[in-house]
């Protein structure tokens, strides 16, 4: 154990886990750089924030340039970062959404959506999807269902929120079109058991489900949800803390698959590692949520705002390169699949990619993750997993990560599953 990993046992609270104690000094680009020199390429991309690579040069120059002139403005004046960088991401983002406000972190945001939704609708009900990820504080941890243990002695959690499934085709043994058909029959069965559709506020769901697994949701899924909430007056918020900027090959997932959300919560790559989230929604929408009716002393901090709006420029620039990357991270790990037992299944959209670790009959494997992610640490690179198993590996490079590097990261981990094979 290092000095540092001693100090940091003797007094960081337990509770919050690292992944990796390896004390890293500097980011640049795909690459982070450990205390004894040793360089990694990081494919968690500080999970799936640093979409624009470490420290990017255009978001390190606005940032800075905002750090010496105004940090703080707390809600009590108006500063031009703020509207700089909500007329940017306003411009890129779905069509339904005319208007934003900042928080500070995801699960804020997702809460913050929770609230307009509830407040908007003057209904109480809200529809969550089995194994969706929407944050840790105690309102957004009710809506998180991807690991019963996140949840496990906060109980009671917050009322009226009910949980449905998420298609999960691989997971439950069927096509997708199987999976989703088994979807909506248990949302309809919800409806007449639990909760009439005319009570809900909203339904609350990752069009890219993320921490539960990598599972894109389908046109076919969400687009019949899309119905259903326009049928019954349900708002569709649609949390893109995960999948959002760029990530998915789109600027939003709800893009890729072209289905308006009422609400599209963001956070994460919004700022590339500054904290930062916002909740968007309708001019309409936003009329009836009144002044005060939320707030917060440190959302659309001003230099959070700077990096984001040269986030939205970067992101510009990079999003054309996407889809080569993508498709060439696909055929290579489709290839990986044929040759390798223990990939069940590679899926996932842009450069969200989740390659499922099974064992025989396509069980999870919850042993493959740990032995496999080491080999890659050793080899120069850091991943991250996912799923309730935690045997999925999240494939998230940064989204500007040369050929060379993705190639390279790519070698390290079909290395690695060769070695854990053996
Ligand atoms: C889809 C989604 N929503 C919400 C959150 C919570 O974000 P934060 O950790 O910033 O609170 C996350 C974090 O991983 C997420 O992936």
């Amino acid at each position: 154990m290092t000095d540092l990993q001693s100090r940091f046992h003797d007094i960081y609270a337990p509770v919050i886990a690292f992944d990796n104690e390896t004390e890293i000094i500097e980011g640049k680009g795909s690459w982070v750089t450990a205390a004894d020199g040793t360089r990694y390429l990081d494919f968690a991309a500080g999970i799936a924030t640093t979409n624009l690579g470490h420290r990017p040069d255009n978001v390190l120059a606005a940032a800075n340039a905002q750090l010496n002139k105004l940090w703080h403005a707390g809600g009590a004046f108006l500063y031009q970062p703020l509207i700089d960088a909500a007329e940017n991401i306003v411009s890129v983002a779905p069509d339904s959404i005319e208007r934003l406000f900042f928080m500070n972190s995801g699960a804020e945001a997702v809460e913050a959506s929770v609230k307009v939704a509830r407040k908007t609708t003057g209904r109480q009900g809200i529809v969550v999807f089995r194994g969706g990820f929407h944050g840790r504080t105690m309102g957004s941890v009710t809506f998180t269902t991807s690991k019963a243990k996140y949840r496990e002695a906060y109980h009671p959690l917050l009322p009226s929120v009910f949980v449905t499934p998420y298609p999960h085709p691989f997971g439950w043994g069927m096509t997708q079109q199987e999976a989703n058909a088994h979807a909506l029959r248990e949302l309809n069965f919800m409806f007449r058991h639990e909760i009439t559709p005319g009570e809900i506020a909203a339904f609350l769901i990752e069009p890219m489900q993320g921490e539960g697994g990598y599972y894109p949701g389908s046109f076919e899924f969400l687009s019949a949800l899309r119905s259903i909430a326009d049928e019954h007056g349900i708002l569709m918020i649609m949390d893109e803390v995960q999948s959002g900027f760029g990530r998915t090959g789109d600027w939003f997932t709800s893009q890729v698959y072209d289905i308006q959300p009422d609400i599209l919560v963001m956070g994460k790559a919004i700022a590339n590692g500054l904290p930062l989230s916002a909740v968007g929604s309708s001019i309409e929408l936003f009329d009836k949520f009144p002044p005060n009716s939320h707030g917060s002393t440190f959302g659309g901090n001003p230099v959070s705002c700077a990096a984001a709006n040269a986030v939205v420029d970067g992101i510009r620039d990079v999003l054309p390169g996407v889809a080569e990357r993508s498709d060439h991270s696909f055929a290579r790990w489709n290839e990986a699949k044929d040759r390798y037992r223990t990939i069940g299944d590679v899926r996932g959209l842009g450069l969200m990619i989740g390659i499922d670790l099974v064992t025989e009959g396509n069980t999870p494997d919850p042993d493959a993750f740990g032995p496999i992610a080491r080999y890659a640490f050793e080899s120069g690179m850091f991943i991250l997993s996912c799923g309730p198993s935690g045997n999925v590996i999240r494939f998230i490079p940064p989204l500007n990560v040369s050929m060379e590097d993705l190639n390279r990261g790519i070698d390290i981990l079909i290395d690695s599953i060769a070695k854990y094979e053996k």
